[in-house]
């Protein structure tokens, strides 16, 4: 299983929702009494369903330290796995440790189940949906990136150039499909679910001054290869030992460049992440 750490969540979804929650509508938070977030990570997508619905929700997700993280930020009790969530008493957010594939919960229990970021790192996505169909009583739903469609503008011009050869060397040798996007409708009626729909969330990230901690963490991780280190196995597997050794050589002076033009304070970045909220009736 692919692993993330909790700052990464924080960074890379930072400022996720916060300007138009249009792309949910197909949810119909409002009316939802029961929700699911399957592969919850910290919690991120947990709080705006929080925010949007009157809904108890459930955050699953098989890696435990990031269930911690969630529990903190949202509340919480302990596991609630081996209870029905639904109780009279039980918290509004509820942790459960379990996996995508087989979740710990009973058929129908909720009446929305949803992901963010998840089937890109599955190796298959539909026996995980097979089991939102289960669990849900009427919706499912995942809110997943496109990640060939990125984005990205500079004033380090190299960058640019930098990142996109950094992209498709990594989606040429990563081994799920994180490009999902448009075709996670299809594979949701191959599923059986009905009257599928897609909008898509265009998750903007601005760098400029003032620069939070979040801007100075990534400039950082740029200029030490840390954040490229992250893919080393993917890009790897696309270049000889020789081409990755000179690809991190001029990764890490873009950083230093990202950072030396912080510290003036004409750093500026935008990059632009297309995210398909796609929403499948159960039945029907
Ligand atoms: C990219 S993160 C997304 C987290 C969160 N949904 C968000 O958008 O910030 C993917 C999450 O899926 C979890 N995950 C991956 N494979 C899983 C599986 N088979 N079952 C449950 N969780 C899984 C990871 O632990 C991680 O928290």
């Amino acid at each position: 299983m692919r692993r993330f750490s909790a700052e990464y969540l924080a960074r890379t979804r930072a400022g996720m929702w916060a300007d138009s929650r249009a792309a949910l509508a197909d949810l119909a938070l409002d009316s939802r009494d029961r929700i699911v977030d399957v592969g919850c990570g910290t919690g991120e997508l947990s709080g705006v369903l929080r925010e949007e619905s009157e809904a108890e929700v459930v955050g699953v997700d098989a890696d435990t330290d990031l269930l911690a993280v969630a529990r903190e930020e949202l509340g919480g009790g302990d596991d609630e796995s081996d209870d029905e969530f639904g109780g009279a008493d039980s918290p509004d957010f509820s942790p459960v440790a379990g996996d995508a594939t087989r979740l710990p919960l009973r058929d129908d229990c909720a009446d929305l189940v949803v992901c963010q970021a998840l089937l890109v790192n599955l190796p298959d996505p539909t026996p995980a949906l097979r089991e939102f169909a289960r669990v849900s009583s009427d919706l499912v739903a995942a809110v997943e990136p496109n990640n060939a469609e990125v984005g990205v503008d500079s004033t380090v011009d190299r960058e640019v150039t930098l990142e996109s050869q950094v992209r498709e060397a990594y989606l040429a040798g990563v081994e799920t499909d994180v490009a999902l996007g448009e075709t996670v409708a299809r594979r949701f009626r191959e599923t059986g679910l009905s009257d599928v729909r897609t909008r898509t969330y265009y998750h903007e990230k601005r760098v400029e001054p003032p620069y939070d901690e979040h801007h100075v963490e990534s400039a950082r991780q740029k200029a030490t290869g840390e954040g490229l280190d992250r893919h080393e196995t993917e890009l790897r597997r696309q270049l000889t030992s020789s081409e990755f050794d000179a690809l991190r050589r001029e990764w890490r002076e873009m950083g230093r460049e990202v950072v030396g033009q912080m510290a003036d304070g004409d750093y500026r970045r935008v990059e632009v992440v297309p995210f398909e909220v796609t929403v499948g009736r159960v039945g029907g």
